[in-house]
C-alpha cells in the first residue's frame, strides 16, 4: 500500500470551465421561472375557474376576450414560453440521469428541444395572430360582434 492510496479521496477530475456555464444557467434557469411560473399558473387558474362564474364562463368568446387585451397575451405568452422551456429542460436533466446509451440520449434530448420549440412557435403564433373573427358565418353567436369591427 502507497502513501498515495492512503490519501483522503479526491474529487474526479472536472475540466475547468472557461466562458459560460450552461449548466449553472439551466440550474438557476429552473429556480427563478420557477417562481415565476407560481405566480402566472395560479394567476390564471384563479381567473379562469374561480372569478365571476368560474368555470362556466369560459367558451370561445371568453377566450377571445382575453386575447383581445395585450395583457392576457403577454400573460399567457410568458406562461408558454418559460413553463416549456422549463419543462423540456427538466425533461433534458432526467434523461441525462437516467439514459446511459450516448446516442439514444443525444437523439432524445434533441427530440424534447424540437418538441419544445414547434409547441413555443405554435402557442406563440395563436396568442399573436388570434382573430376570433376569421371564418365566422352568419349562424354564428360572434356575427353580431364580427359585423360591427
Ligand atoms: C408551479 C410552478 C413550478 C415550480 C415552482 C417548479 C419548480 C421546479 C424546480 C425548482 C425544479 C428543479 C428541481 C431539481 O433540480 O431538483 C423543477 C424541475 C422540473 N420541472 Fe418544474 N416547476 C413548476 C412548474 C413546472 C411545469 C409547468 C412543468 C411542465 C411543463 C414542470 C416540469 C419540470 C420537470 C420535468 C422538472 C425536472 C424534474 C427533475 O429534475 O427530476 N415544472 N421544477
Amino acid at each position: 500500500m502507497t502513501a498515495d492510496m492512503l490519501a483522503m479521496p479526491r474529487a474526479p477530475h472536472t475540466p475547468r470551465h472557461t466562458g459560460i456555464n450552461l449548466e449553472k444557467w439551466g440550474w438557476m434557469y429552473m429556480r427563478i421561472s420557477g417562481v415565476v411560473l407560481v405566480v402566472l399558473i395560479f394567476g390564471h387558474l384563479f381567473v379562469n375557474l374561480m372569478v365571476g362564474q368560474g368555470i362556466h364562463a369560459v367558451d370561445f368568446a371568453f377566450v377571445a376576450g382575453k386575447y383581445a387585451t395585450p395583457f392576457w397575451q403577454v400573460w399567457d405568452g410568458l406562461m408558454l414560453w418559460l413553463a416549456l422551456i422549463h419543462g423540456a429542460n427538466g425533461m433534458r436533466t432526467i434523461t441525462n440521469d437516467y439514459v446511459t446509451h450516448a446516442t439514444v440520449r443525444k437523439v432524445l434530448i434533441t427530440a424534447i428541444w424540437l418538441a419544445a420549440a414547434v409547441l413555443i412557435i405554435l402557442g406563440t403564433l395563436v396568442i399573436v395572430t388570434f382573430d376570433p373573427c376569421l371564418g365566422v358565418t352568419s349562424d354564428s353567436t360572434l356575427w353580431e360582434l364580427c359585423q360591427t369591427k
